[in-house]
């Protein structure tokens, strides 16, 4: 399955990206990890991708969609994938449908998580990400057993720096202005269902397993 997750910061993709992709044994590709591996590995992508982030702007398309030109080029995403954080503009959405029917494929569906921005502020300002292995975690709704350890690999827990309230708030405005109209744009294709993401982790997985296992049948 060919699978794209769109929704505010926040919202849950990543947390959801995790279960789903190995339920449907597809890789995760999340361009938000890829940049921060790259901002963590000093690279001249890291360093440039570096200066939005810490804005809560979008990195420029170009620079975006060649990078996930060559993910998607790796063997493990010949049969399927799912992508956390792109696209995340129409341009980025009229390059993958490109990129995919050079492949001699497309995208089967498009999960819109919905949450209200209240929610989204308080999920954003708790969360906690693993510097080791890249678990999310979250002080109130997701707390690992020993305060800042991950469960999974024991490393250390870390806030992320566009966490701060600024730049969520930036965030949230670049979201509805240049993230937002692909809701239009993938109803408009079909691909569109949405997906309630309130309520514990667990619901929201079960949710979207029933919406992709109903596709499937
Ligand atoms: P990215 O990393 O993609 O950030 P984002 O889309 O803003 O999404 P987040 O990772 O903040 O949130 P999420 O929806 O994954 O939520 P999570 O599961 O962590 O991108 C970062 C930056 O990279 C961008 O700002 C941009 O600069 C750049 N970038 C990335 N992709 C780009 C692109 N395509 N084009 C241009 N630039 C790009 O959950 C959040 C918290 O809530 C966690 O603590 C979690 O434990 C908790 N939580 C999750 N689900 C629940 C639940 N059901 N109940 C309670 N708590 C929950």
């Amino acid at each position: 399955m060919r699978l794209v997750l769109v929704g505010p910061p926040g919202a849950g993709k990543g947390t959801q990206a995790e279960f789903v992709a190995t339920q449907l044994s597809v890789p995760k590709i999340s361009t938000g990890d890829i940049f921060r591996a790259n901002v963590t590995g000093g690279t001249e992508l890291g360093i440039e991708a570096k200066r939005y982030m810490d804005a809560g702007d979008l990195v420029p398309d170009e620079v975006t969609i060649n990078m996930v030109r060559d993910r998607l080029g790796e063997a493990d995403a010949a049969d399927g994938f799912l992508l956390d954080g792109f696209p995340r503009t129409v341009p980025q959405a009229q390059a993958l449908d490109k990129l995919l029917a050079d492949m001699g494929t497309g995208l089967d569906l498009v999960l819109e998580l919905v949450v209200d921005d209240d929610e989204v502020i308080r999920r954003l300002s708790g969360r906690r990400t693993c510097r080791g292995c890249g678990k999310i975690w979250h002080v109130e709704f997701d707390q690992p057993q020993v305060e800042d350890v991950c469960d999974r690999c024991g490393s250390e827990l870390y806030q992320r720096d566009d966490d701060k309230p600024d730049t969520v708030a930036n965030r949230l405005r670049v979201y509805a202005r240049d993230t937002a109209p692909l809701i239009g744009f993938y109803g408009k294709a079909g691909k569109l269902v949405g997906l309630d993401a309130t309520g514990p982790v667990e619901d929201v997985t079960a949710r979207a397993m029933a919406i992709l296992s109903s596709y499937e049948a």
